[in-house]
């Protein structure tokens, strides 16, 4: 997508040929700055510290993050050891394993010599991939939100999404996104209500900053609002991304994902969920009890950062003083809430035997 009117992934090679640049998102949206990864250790980093962050993008830059580790020790304890390392930085997204388990495959029965350049040459096509798959996802998509739209003539398409599945969260397009630009690109008249989404602000740091660059009309909300919206019918439907999504279709995404999805339910309001293939995990039944969530640190919630008004950026507490805080990253949607999957091979129900039959032969036990 675009910034300031020229084209960007969130992820490239640079031009010596083997640095990794990403665009730290921990600076978004008052400083757009590149920051060069040149380690295995760097990428493992950048993605625990959210400079990169969005379940597709943590899987491309722990495939590169791989690359890197393979240019200083192609052996199989350093492959290993690569391997091991980057596994650890984030529990919930699966694309992560997934990306981890890709290169394992590619590079396993490499010799020392052939490894580094075919795990570059992997994690290209990883990447490229995740684009195709996130275009397919956005057409899927599109089809859905014309449809919502045909039946109401000459008013206004109000998509409400949570946290940031727009393409700073995959290599180009993001999941939820990608309809919502797809749709605006061919002149339907969408605006999108962005839950701020505490306690990182992903939504009003970076969905807003994507759709803002964009020219997608766009309302940034406070997370408590999406029930009064919808009760007063200003959300036509929700679509959200998700870092995990079980077999059986429970969704695993940031945490309020569930309370929007009830108050859709409640409301009659479509809550669909946009997601590539590799971010399903057939392993996984029940999203509850099976998915691990992560616990982040407390000053995540306790302080907020931001830009003055003479451009510095500040962190300040807005906590009261001694008062402990919980900051768990992600919560589960039973697929019961779900209306619906879009995928890049189609809309699939939220449900084992919905799944199965977009996806056959990987579900599990089959
Ligand atoms: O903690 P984050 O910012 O990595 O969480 C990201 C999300 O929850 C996204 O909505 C999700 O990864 C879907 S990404 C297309």
């Amino acid at each position: 997508m675009k910034v300031e009117g020229r084209h960007y992934r969130t992820i490239w090679v640079a031009e010596d040929g083997w640095t990794v640049e990403v665009i730290d998102q921990t600076k978004l949206p008052h400083v757009f700055e590149v920051l060069p990864l040149k380690t295995c250790e760097d990428a493992a980093r950048a993605i625990e510290t959210m400079v990169v962050r969005g379940a597709p993008l943590i899987g491309a830059t722990a495939a590169y993050g791989m690359a890197l580790a393979l240019r200083e020790d192609a052996s199989d304890d350093g492959l290993e050891r690569a391997h091991q390392r980057l596994l650890r930085t984030r529990p919930t997204a699966v694309n992560l394993r997934w990306a981890l388990d890709e290169m394992m495959a590619a590079l396993r029965n490499r010799t020392r010599e052939e490894r580094p350049a075919a795990a570059y040459a992997r994690a290209a096509e990883i990447c490229d991939e995740d684009v195709e798959i996130c275009a397919a996802i956005g057409r899927n998509g599109l089809a859905i939100f014309e449809e919502i739209a045909a039946r109401k003539p000459g008013e206004r398409l109000n998509v409400l999404t949570h946290c940031n599945a727009g393409w700073l969260a995959t290599v180009d397009w993001g999941t939820a996104t990608a309809p919502v630009y797809m749709a605006h690109d061919k002149g339907l008249d969408v605006h999108v209500w962005v839950d701020e989404t505490r306690p990182r602000n992903q939504g009003a740091a970076l969905t807003a900053w994507e759709l803002g660059n964009h020219g997608v009309p766009h309302t940034v909300i406070p997370d408590n609002t999406g029930g009064h919206l919808m009760q007063h019918g200003l959300v036509d439907l929700v679509i959200t991304g998700t870092d995990r999504t079980t077999g059986s279709g429970d969704v695993a995404n940031k945490i309020g994902t569930y309370l929007k999805a009830l108050a859709a339910r409640d409301n009659g309001v479509p809550f669909y969920v946009a997601l590539p293939s590799p971010t399903i995990d057939f392993t996984l039944d029940d999203g509850v009890t099976e998915i691990p969530i992560e616990q982040r640190g407390g000053e995540e919630v306790s302080q907020m950062t931001g830009r003055t008004e003479d451009g510095r950026i500040e962190t300040v507490s807005i906590v009261a003083e001694g008062s402990p805080v919980a900051n768990y990253a992600f919560d589960v949607t039973p697929a019961r809430l779900v209306t619906g999957l879009i995928t890049e091979a189609g809309v699939a129900e939220a449900s084992k035997d919905g799944l199965a039959r977009l996806f056959p032969g990987r579900a599990k036990g089959s």
